[in-house]
């Protein structure tokens, strides 16, 4: 072979040379030819199958394995905390129903701000304890989106016995579970009630011992006699305010009581001629996940291999530029106007990209917001800190009809505000901490956010959580979504394009390592093992910042729990995201 042809052939093959596991692993999805379910743990998917096999859809199903998480998988599954499912019906109508949770009627801009106007930590701050909560959404929301979108062959009850009878009977601690909690223990032995509940009054559960939750139990049996409402109007909600009243906690009966979860038209866009169907706000990830994309769609990806420092330069500038504008414009659509249109226009993404330099770093100190049409003129640029990642869940589910739920809720932090609702067995979130609590200050997930996000009675606070679907000739394709926090908009985005772009199977698209970028902190983030040597020295040179994410907030990024509907044979390919020790896909 000629010299030049030979080093082009070899310079052809660098990007797959230096993505260390990107491809190396070829692991095989689970097959199912009528329903899947892939979720964080096994058992939640479990329940989730049984309720396809018993002829519910998957909303039913969603329904099932939502409240399942609950009990098996304290630190994100929940029933005091909340989030957002994406419903595709087979018929092509999609729906989302928003449960994320809202701030109490007695909820303050400036609330977690002390006497010196600095932002409160320890058991008054916006993390921990009893204010950290907004009002919870979970049930609102999944009782919402079985009444409307259900079978109606498989009742309410039947969908939440799974739930109770994992609680009541007990099920087998997995090593992920024990550890995750003694990993926990400072943060849950401070409340008396989650001490002696998830830390066993300090003596923890072992892997593989048999754990009975009584208190969830009962609360359950109480939500399956009486119906969702119980929650916001009978004995939990009663038990619920009377603790908040007597810890100091903001959430009332009167609150519980005016909870509503709401259904909303998701945000649709086209990428290299497949459709998205996304969450939109008050999540910021639909809005960012389709500006990324379209960011994204003038550049050949393929070309550029799935793990170059070309792609990840490119990926990091459109990153940084979508990351850019959450922080500008985003926040509750009922209380502040969110430009959707005019951040989504093609003509606008083109104007973002404008001062992208192929061979530059764009420094993230000097990035303004974009100018999209309906905005007023952004405020100067703020400062910056770093980012990390606790806990939230996704999971996918496909039934044998071709419905689908994308579905990702959460407490927020792993074990939310660390409080348990005496006799309840309930954990609450600290959704709170995703408010701006004060303008130019980080939150837990180093974001700095706007005025849009700020602090108001009944608002939403903003979220990244991204459940997603993608489309392809009207057919379901890919059922998707993550935990994270902010990474989660970045992990969707990569778990797409490795399918469009880059042609992985779906488990290898789920498994390929991930990088993150937000802006602020100017820092690329990449996973243990997840970049070589070669790559990053190259993006260091473009001018980045890079840092390989530390056990502290997590070695991976994100759980792509991910379902691939094989457009040739209609097979459901269940993709548990490998990063989760209990996660499962199962079909049927
Ligand atoms: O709604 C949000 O964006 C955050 N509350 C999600 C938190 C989260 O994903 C933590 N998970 N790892």
């Amino acid at each position: 072979m000629h010299p030049l042809r030979l080093s082009v052939a070899l310079a052809a093959l660098l990007p797959l040379l230096a993505a260390p596991g990107a491809l190396r692993a070829q692991r095989a999805p689970a097959v199912g030819a009528q329903g899947m379910v892939t979720s964080a743990h096994e058992l939640a998917s479990e329940a989730g199958r049984e309720i396809l096999q018993q002829g519910g859809n998957a909303v039913d199903a969603a329904v099932a394995t939502g409240l399942a998480l609950a009990v098996v998988y304290p630190f994100a599954g929940n029933l005091g905390g909340g989030g957002f499912m994406l419903i595709h019906l087979a018929d092509g109508r999609a729906v989302a129903i928003d449960y994320r949770e809202t701030a109490p009627a007695a909820a303050t801009r400036d609330m977690y701000l002390g006497a010196d106007g600095q932002v409160l930590s320890g058991p008054q701050s916006s993390t921990v304890g009893w204010r950290a909560s907004g009002i919870p959404g979970t049930v609102a929301g999944l009782a919402l989106a079985q009444q409307k979108y259900g079978s109606g062959k498989v009742s309410w009850a039947a969908v939440v016995e799974p739930a109770r009878r994992l609680a009541a009977d007990g099920h087998r601690v997995s090593p992920g579970t024990a550890a995750s909690l003694r990993h926990w223990a400072p943060l849950l032995a401070q409340f008396p009630e989650s001490k002696r509940i998830y830390l066993k009054a300090g003596a923890y559960l072992a892997a593989g011992e048999c754990w009975r939750q009584p208190e969830l139990a009962a609360t359950l049996a109480r939500l399956q006699a009486q119906g969702p409402r119980e929650f916001y109007e009978g004995e939990t909600a009663r038990r619920l305010a009377a603790a908040m009243a007597a810890h100091g906690g903001l959430v009332t009966r009167a609150d519980l009581q005016g909870y509503r979860a709401v259904e909303r038209t998701p945000l649709r866009g086209t990428y290299r001629g497949y459709e998205i169907v996304t969450m939109p706000p008050p999540s910021s990830g639909g809005i960012a996940l389709l500006q990324m994309l379209g960011m994204l769609a003038p550049h050949d990806l393929a070309a550029l291999g799935p793990a170059s420092a070309e792609k990840y330069h490119l990926f990091t500038e459109v990153m940084r530029r979508a990351f850019r504008d959450r922080a500008e414009y985003l926040g509750d659509p009922d209380f502040v106007a969110v430009p959707t249109a005019g951040l989504l226009d093609p003509a606008y993404l083109t104007r973002r990209m404008q001062n992208y330099d192929p061979a530059r770093a764009t420094p993230s100190a000097g990035l303004a917001a974009g100018q999209p049409d309906g905005a007023a003129a952004p405020p100067a640029p703020r400062p910056a800190p770093r980012t990390e990642s606790t806990e939230t869940t996704h999971f996918s589910i496909v039934d044998a009809a071709g419905n689908a739920v994308a579905n990702t809720y959460t407490l927020n932090g792993a074990f939310g505000s660390g409080v348990t609702v005496p006799g309840t067995g309930i954990l609450l979130n600290n959704e709170m901490d995703d408010f701006t609590a004060k303008l130019g200050v980080k939150n837990m997930f180093g974001l700095i956010q706007g005025p849009a996000n700020s602090i108001a009675p009944g608002k939403r606070p903003l979220s990244s959580m991204t459940p997603t679907f993608v489309l392809q000739r009207g057919q379901l394709l890919l059922v998707t979504g993550s935990p994270g926090g902010p990474t989660i908009i970045n992990t969707v985005l990569e778990i797409i394009t490795n399918v469009v772009d880059h042609g992985l199977p779906v488990m290898q698209a789920v498994e390929a390592p991930r990088v993150h970028h937000q802006w602020l902190p100017d820092v690329l983030t990449y996973e243990h093992q997840g970049m070589s040597p070669a790559t990053a020295d190259r993006l260091r040179q473009l001018g980045h910042t890079l840092r390989e994410r530390d056990s502290y907030e997590g070695a991976y990024q994100g759980d792509g729990e991910t379902i691939l509907v094989e457009p040739r044979t209609g097979r459901r390919l269940g993709a548990a995201d490998p990063r989760k020790p209990d996660a499962r896909a199962l079909g049927y």
